[in-house]
């Protein structure tokens, strides 16, 4: 049997359904091109913003081992899609097949960072509307569906380059805003960002993180993003496409999101924390072995899976 990791998101095809998540290991053109050369379908950029901006106080991101999992506060620290474009540009003359996250305070600094970058031919732009890590932007926006509804209307009139929506998972009900991002014009929900977490020392009494409070990433929210992938497939079937995304550590987790309803998925804290290389090549290996075993030919046949 002919058996193909290539999967379609929208009118995209990758050689595989492994992304690199933005925001981890995706701050320069070297590190999104090593990712993608230790065999990633494509790679996505960290958020870039309308202008640089240093982030939130440190320490910004700790490490909970016992749960193999991440609490950070990084806080959209950037330099500016002025400078970052060079970045880009470099990825492009290597052939990188990349997704550029773009993130603003509000409609207007949206718009100014698609305007900046919309030339290039990169494969999407990712919208963070679910940063739970920064006072103006972010999640902010991500819920609140008339705003979700208004900037990706204005930003789908700029351009024909595909617009990903990233969900924020810090919501009542995820079905509203994902059905405003839709109404406006997306062409692909991702879900999901990080969970609003804290941590605190129990000697000193005083919260970890500089900015006190973060988002939660890693093992411990994979079933969380499960189940909005799966509520989001209940609702839009095959309508539009999917993208998976936290808690992957093992090969098994990205066929979760795949059944679950994902045409892919996006990894962020397994990658920063082990070898990438190994990890994404055990990954393969994984998904290669379970389609041999259920005579799987291609990732749509197991997209949706659970739900039939
Ligand atoms: C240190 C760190 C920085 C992140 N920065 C961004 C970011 O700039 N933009 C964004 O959309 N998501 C960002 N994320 C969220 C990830 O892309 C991803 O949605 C989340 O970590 C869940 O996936 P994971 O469990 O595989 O890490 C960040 C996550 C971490 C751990």
């Amino acid at each position: 049997m002919v058996m193909s990791l290539a999967t379609k998101i929208g009118n995209i095809t990758i050689r595989n359904p492994m992304i690199l998540a933005s925001g981890v290991l995706g701050t320069t053109y070297s590190t999104l091109n090593r990712m993608y050369e230790a065999g990633l379908g494509a790679v996505i950029t960290k958020s870039i913003g309308a202008k640089s901006r240093s982030g939130n106080p440190n320490p910004s991101v700790f490490a909970l081992n016992e749960i193999r999992s991440v609490i950070n506060s990084v806080g959209l620290a950037n330099p500016g899609y002025q400078i970052f474009r060079e970045d880009i540009e470099i990825l492009m003359k290597n052939s990188t097949p990349t997704i550029v996250s773009i993130f603003g305070e509000n409609k207007e600094e949206f718009k100014e960072v698609l305007e900046g970058l919309k030339d290039l031919p990169v494969l999407a732009f990712e919208l963070n509307f679910s940063c739970p890590n920064t006072e103006m932007g972010g999640a902010q926006i991500g819920t609140d569906p008339d705003l979700v509804y208004k900037i990706v209307k204005e930003l789908r009139a700029k351009t024909k380059t595909p617009l990903w929506v990233k969900l924020t998972p810090n919501v009542s009900d995820v079905i509203e805003i994902a059905s405003a991002a839709v109404k406006g014009g997306c062409d692909t929900l991702v879900a999901i960002n990080t969970l609003k977490a804290m941590v605190i020392d129990i000697h000193t009494k005083q919260p970890i993180l500089g900015y006190k409070k973060g988002g939660l990433s890693g093992a411990a929210i994979k079933p969380v993003g499960i189940r909005y992938v799966y509520d989001l497939y209940e609702h839009f079937g095959d309508k539009i496409p999917l993208i998976g995304v936290g808690g992957i550590f093992r090969g098994e987790d990205i066929i979760e999101y795949l059944l679950a309803g994902a045409s892919a998925v996006e990894i962020g804290t397994s990658l920063g924390v082990a070898y990438p290389e190994n990890m994404v090549r055990f990954f393969q290996m994984k998904i290669k072995k379970y389609m041999k075993e259920h005579q799987f030919g291609s990732i749509s046949e197991i997209t949706g899976g659970v739900h039939r």
